[in-house]
């Protein structure tokens, strides 16, 4: 199978290797997948083939996959699906892993999902849609601190203020509300307990969940800091409860699929739900409409049948007869680092040192995200999240320990990462070493 994926982030580098993989007892893949990524990065492009393409423009990525006769295109951000990718490219007659514009509104108005989720029973926050100042005052006070303001649309995981200081909410959502176009946002109650991060594959009407991870979304460790697209991850969940992904699939993403099939929107691709695990029970906190950065690099490391016929299966609707999942049992732990100045604006262009010595350790994967070539095949940092470093073990520490070792390895001035992803979860409560 040909296929092309769009993005350039270590998302779309993990992607790429699991799209790679065929064979296997369990494999409902032909063998010898060919992956095109279109614009990828540096990290990708010493792997597969790279084309530019301007990832805003939906006919855009469709004439190269139609220049590129591929079987099957996989969308890796939100960004194209919401600006109709999918059905730019369904429309040459060409598979997609990845919903319509009109079903990508899960994710690009958090006011719609709010609607399809109470449309459909899904567990979520209480929340209220505010256009003017004054109603967000209201609902500041209904729900009262810690106040969760949240942009109605895309944002890169950085549209969401979680404070208790008042001004500071009323401020995030002035600026919201200034913002051009049609202002809303969404004032919620504040949900404890700790988040997990729930993939599933569907075709619009199967549902096939993977693996639970947990991301870490703060800037800086012990959750201090700005809110990011995600600063590490790990997968499994030594400490879930028994029975945690069926009772997602059945009480959020299945009625969810089964909502918008019937209202005229089947969701084919990627639903990403973002759930916390409240003292009441578990909580939507988000919807994505794609694979989520970076739970997909531990989440895909430690998936054994090939990812291709899968996706494959979900885009023509025959996903009903996909061979079940086979999961690889090590853990998977993935340290990001960013550079300086993210989650705001980052410097840019410094050399990244120690890439194959970090590639070397056996049980580390290095995604790139954020990587140009530079000068005398040197890579340098062109973007705010820049690699993603995988560690592979028997159990949560073991992989923890390996992305670390990676991480060790890596140079780049200015830049940052969590030293404590994954930390103290490796235990489970009568002491045996999770994973
Ligand atoms: P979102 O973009 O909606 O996923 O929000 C980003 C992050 O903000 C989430 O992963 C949570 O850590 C936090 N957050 C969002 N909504 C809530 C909420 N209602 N209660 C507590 N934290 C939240
Ligand atoms: N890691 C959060 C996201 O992909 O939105």
């Amino acid at each position: 199978m040909k296929i092309l994926v769009i993005g350039s982030g270590a998302r779309e580098h993990a992607l790429v290797r699991a799209l790679l993989r065929s064979g296997g007892d369990s494999s409902i893949d032909e063998p010898g997948n060919e992956v095109i990524v279109a614009p990828g990065n540096a990290g990708i492009a010493q792997e597969v083939p790279v084309h530019p393409v301007d990832v805003a423009d939906p006919e855009a990525i469709a004439d190269l996959a139609e220049q590129l006769s591929v079987d099957l295109v996989v969308i890796g951000p939100e960004l194209p699906l919401v600006l109709g990718a999918g059905d730019a490219v369904r429309a040459r007659g060409i598979a997609c892993f990845g919903p319509s514009a009109e079903a990508a509104l899960l994710e690009g108005s958090k006011a719609f999902a709010k609607q399809v989720m109470a449309a459909a029973g899904v567990p979520t926050a209480m929340a209220r849609v505010c256009t003017t100042i004054d109603e967000v005052e209201a609902a500041l006070d209904a729900f009262g601190a810690p106040h969760v303001v949240k942009d109605d649309g895309l944002a890169a995981g950085k549209g969401v203020v979680v404070t208790d200081d008042r001004e500071a909410a009323v401020a995030h959502a002035r600026a919201c509300l200034d913002r051009e176009g049609e202002a809303a946002l969404v004032i919620e109650e504040y949900l404890d307990g700790p988040e997990v991060s729930l993939f599933a594959i569907t075709d619009g009407v199967t549902v096939v969940p993977l693996q639970p991870a947990q991301d870490f979304k703060r800037a800086g460790d012990g959750d201090t800091g700005p809110n990011t697209g995600g600063m590490g991850a790990y997968s499994p969940l030594p400490w879930a409860p028994a029975g945690l992904v069926d009772e997602i699939v059945t009480r959020v993403v299945q009625p969810t699929v089964d909502h918008m099939r019937a209202a005229g929107t089947p969701f084919i691709g990627l639903l990403y739900a973002g759930l916390a695990l409240t003292s009441r029970g578990l909580r939507v906190v988000e919807f994505n409409a794609r694979f989520g950065d970076p739970e997909t690099q531990v989440v895909l490391a430690r998936l054994h049948t090939p990812l291709a016929g899968v996706l494959y299966a979900a885009a023509t609707g025959q996903l009903a007869d996909a061979p079940p999942l086979v999961w690889r049992d090590e853990a998977a732990v993935v340290a990001v680092i960013a550079a300086e100045g993210y989650p705001g604006s980052v410097t840019t262009g410094d050399v990244i040192t120690g890439l194959e010595e970090a590639t070397d350790i056996a049980d580390v994967q290095v995604l790139h995200a954020g990587t140009a070539a530079g000068s005398n095949g040197s890579i340098v940092a062109s973007g705010g999240r820049v690699l993603s470093v995988v560690g592979i073990g028997a159990g949560i520490d073991a992989a923890r320990a390996a992305a670390y070792a990676g991480v060790d390895r890596i140079g780049l001035r200015g830049s940052h990462h969590r030293r404590d992803i994954a930390a103290g979860v490796g235990e489970t409560p009568d002491g045996l070493v999770g994973g």
